[in-house]
């Protein structure tokens, strides 16, 4: 059980602030969402991670997490893996509306707009939950104000796996702040690895190689004159992605060295569970 943060004589590490949860959604038997308070000074840049925690045992247990949220939303949302045997997921996918948690205060990250040159069509490439630096991404104007076009791929294991993004596309499309903006210029694309009775099949570096993606969505092959892309996945995607990209004739951005595309782990370790 992880500490009571907000009721004990407690005092957050010097890196951190005590925010409250105010939703939690559990997706699948892996999956969950929440959102917590954000502090007035919070600022972030779409696409950013940030470290989150708990306190158990007395110590903070810290990880990083890309933050879900738009810039402009009045709470930050997250979106978690509830990984075998985590000490932080553990503890973490217990939490309910009303419980402290531990939040960093400095956003960082590459998946940023700042690190890609301009261009038209913007590729967001996710496995598993690298979809949720896109989840801020898509939500974002400026993002619409810099592309003609938003191209979202997620490709998990199952459907089930997709569901919290499904979701998150059907509500911008609704959003009365964004929706108008994003209108048909959002393109949500999704696969699954392990799942018969989802209809779209395959890894995305397969659709991407023998067409199929580009056949879905009515566009032509990558093309560094016009395409900026962003990926985020386990370091077996980002690596094979990366590869492909770099064979396309992309090069790889920075926050310093903006380029063509950029990419970002959605977790550190191999992530081999099965
Ligand atoms: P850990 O000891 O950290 O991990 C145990 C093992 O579980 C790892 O070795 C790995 O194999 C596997 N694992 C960990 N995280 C994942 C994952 N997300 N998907 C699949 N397998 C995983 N996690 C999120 O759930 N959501 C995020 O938005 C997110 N953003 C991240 C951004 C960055 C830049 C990095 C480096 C990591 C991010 N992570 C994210 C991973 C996160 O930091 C933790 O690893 C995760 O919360 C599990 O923590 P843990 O202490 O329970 O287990
Ligand atoms: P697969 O089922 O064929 O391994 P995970 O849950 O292991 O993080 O995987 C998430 C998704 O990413 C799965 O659909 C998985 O496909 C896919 N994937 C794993 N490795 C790669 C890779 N090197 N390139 C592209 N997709 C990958």
């Amino acid at each position: 059980m992880f500490d009571n943060i907000l009721t004990d004589n407690y005092t957050p590490p010097k890196t951190c602030t005590v925010e409250r949860v105010t939703a939690v959604k559990h997706w699948t038997d892996t999956l969950f969402s929440f959102r917590i308070t954000r502090p007035a000074a919070f600022r972030f840049r779409a696409g950013e991670f940030i470290m989150i925690g708990l306190m158990i045992g007395g110590k903070p247990v810290l990880r990083a997490y890309s933050i879900c949220s738009p810039t402009w939303d009045e709470e930050l949302e997250f979106y978690s893996i509830k990984a075998p045997g985590g000490q932080l997921t553990t503890e973490l996918q217990h939490i309910q509306i009303g419980d402290g948690v531990l939040l960093g205060k400095k956003p960082t990250g590459t998946l940023v707009h700042d690190a890609l040159v301009p261009g038209e069509h913007l590729y967001l490439f996710s496995t598993g939950t690298g979809l949720a630096p896109f989840a801020s991404i898509i939500r974002e104007p400026e993002t619409y104000e810099k592309f003609k076009e938003v191209i979202l791929t997620h490709t998990c294991r199952t459907g089930a796996e997709l569901e919290y993004g499904r979701q998150l596309v059907e509500d911008i499309r609704k959003d009365p702040l964004v929706g108008e903006l994003v209108g048909d210029r959002l393109i949500h694309f999704t696969s699954c690895t392990r799942d018969e009775n989802e209809s779209q099949r395959g890894r995305i570096t397969d659709l991407i190689e023998n067409g199929e993606l580009a056949s879905v969505i009515g566009r032509p092959d990558l093309d560094p004159a016009t395409d900026r892309v962003m990926i985020c996945g386990s370091d077996a995607m980002l690596r094979d992605l990366k590869d492909m990209m770099i064979a396309r004739g992309f090069e790889e951005g920075s926050n310093a060295a903006p380029a063509q595309f950029v990419i970002e782990k959605a977790f550190a370790g191999d992530g081999v569970t099965s």
